[in-house]
C-alpha cells in the first residue's frame, strides 16, 4: 500500500471519521458486468473515494490489481485502510485524475481496466466544514484538495457577474444565472453556505422555490466545479487512460451531469471515429485510426429501483468502451 507523504497540514479540522465514510456505489451491477470477463491484469480507479467500487471489483476476481487515486486526502487515507484486505494488490496515492499518466507510467504495467466515477462524493457533501453543501452552516470552502489555493469564498467574492454567470450556465445549467450573480455581488461578502444558499433563494422566482430541491443547489454545483477545475481535467485523463489500455481493456466513466457527459461522450467518440483531418473530398492518408469499440452506444441510466435505494444515483450517465489492437502499420 503507497501512501504518499502529507501536505503541509490542513487548515481545517474534519469531524467526519473514516467509519462515517459512507458512498453507496453507484450502478455496481453494470461496472460489475462490464469487467467481468477482464479477471486478472492492472485496474485503475481514478476517483477511490470511499473504496465501494474498488472493493467490489477486487472481490469480483482476485487475480485483479489496482491502483486508486483521489486529489482528496482524505479520500486516500480511508480507501487505503479499507483496502488494506488485499494486501499488494493494491496501492492508494494521492493525485489529480489528469496526472494519471505519469501514475501508469512509473508502474510500467499497460492497463486491463479504467474507471472513473467523476464528481463528489457523499462523504464530502456531508462533511460540514468542507462547504460542499446548502444544508449545513461552513465557510464557503469546496476544495477537494486542501492544499489548492482556490476556494469558493475567492469565487463568491471576487469573481465578476460574467464569470459567474458563465460559470452557472456551463456547470449546471442554471436558468437564473444573470439573477443569482447579480445577487451574490450585491450581498458581498458572503461568508458562509447557509448565507449563499439564502442569498440564490431570495433571487430565483417565489414559483421555483417551491419546486422540492433547494434552489441553491445548482449554484453550489457550479461554484465547487469551477473550484475544483472539475471540467477541465476530464479530457486529458480519459486520453492518458485510453493511450495506456492494453487492447481488449476496457473504461468505464460515470457522469453525474450534461457537462461531464458531453466531455465523456465526445472523447470516447473520437476515439471510437478516430480523428481524420484530411479533407472529405479525399481519402484518409492522416493516420487517423479508431482506438476503441464502445460497448454501448447510448448512455445508460441507473434503474428506478437503485434510484430508490440510492437518490444520489439519479443523475448519474454510464459510458463505458474497450481498447481495439493497434493496427497493423
Ligand atoms: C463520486 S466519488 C467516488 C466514489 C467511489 N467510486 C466509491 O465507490 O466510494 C468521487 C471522488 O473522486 C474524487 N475526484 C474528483 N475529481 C478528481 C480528480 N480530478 N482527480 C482525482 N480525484 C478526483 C473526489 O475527491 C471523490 O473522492
Amino acid at each position: 500500500m503507497t501512501l504518499p507523504p502529507k501536505g503541509p497540514s490542513s487548515p481545517i479540522e474534519l469531524t467526519n471519521s473514516t467509519a462515517s465514510f459512507r458512498h453507496e456505489p453507484v450502478m455496481l451491477q453494470e461496472i460489475l458486468e462490464t469487467f467481468k470477463p477482464i479477471e486478472n491484469g492492472l485496474f485503475v480507479d481514478a476517483t477511490i473515494g470511499g473504496a465501494g467500487h474498488a472493493q467490489a471489483l477486487l472481490k469480483q476476481a482476485p487475480k485483479r490489481q489496482l491502483i486508486g487515486i483521489d486529489r482528496d486526502m482524505s479520500a486516500v487515507e480511508v480507501a487505503a485502510s479499507r483496502l488494506k484486505a488485499f494486501g499488494d494488490r493494491v496501492q492508494v496515492q494521492h493525485a489529480r485524475f489528469d496526472q494519471i499518466g505519469k501514475v501508469i507510467d512509473d508502474d510500467g504495467r499497460q492497463l486491463s481496466g479504467a474507471l472513473f466515477d467523476l464528481g463528489v462524493s457523499s462523504h464530502q457533501l456531508d462533511t460540514p466544514e468542507r462547504g460542499f453543501s446548502h444544508r449545513f452552516s461552513s465557510p464557503l470552502d469546496m476544495r477537494m484538495n486542501l492544499n489548492d489555493s482556490l476556494d469558493a469564498s475567492t469565487v463568491i467574492n471576487s469573481y465578476e457577474e460574467a464569470e459567474l454567470v458563465y460559470l452557472l450556465r456551463n456547470n449546471s445549467d442554471e436558468r437564473f444565472a444573470r439573477r443569482i450573480a447579480q445577487s451574490i455581488i450585491s450581498a458581498r461578502p458572503i461568508e458562509s453556505t447557509t448565507e449563499l444558499a439564502e442569498v440564490v433563494r431570495g433571487a430565483v422566482p417565489a414559483a421555483t422555490r417551491r419546486t422540492g430541491r433547494h434552489p441553491a443547489m445548482r449554484t453550489f454545483q457550479a461554484i465547487r466545479i469551477a473550484v475544483n477545475s472539475e471540467l477541465e481535467l476530464i479530457e486529458p485523463a480519459l486520453k492518458q487512460v485510453i493511450e495506456r489500455l492494453r487492447p481488449g481493456g476496457r473504461i468505464v466513466v460515470l457522469s453525474y451531469h450534461s457537462g461531464e457527459d458531453r466531455i465523456v461522450k465526445q472523447v470516447f467518440r473520437e476515439a471510437a471515429d478516430g480523428v481524420c483531418v484530411c479533407p472529405s473530398t479525399l481519402p484518409c492518408i492522416c493516420g487517423s485510426e479508431s482506438n476503441v469499440k464502445l460497448l454501448r452506444r447510448k448512455v445508460v441510466r441507473p434503474t428506478t429501483e437503485e434510484i430508490e435505494a440510492n437518490p444520489r444515483s439519479a443523475s448519474a450517465r454510464f459510458r463505458a468502451a474497450e481498447r481495439l489492437p493497434v493496427a497493423e502499420a
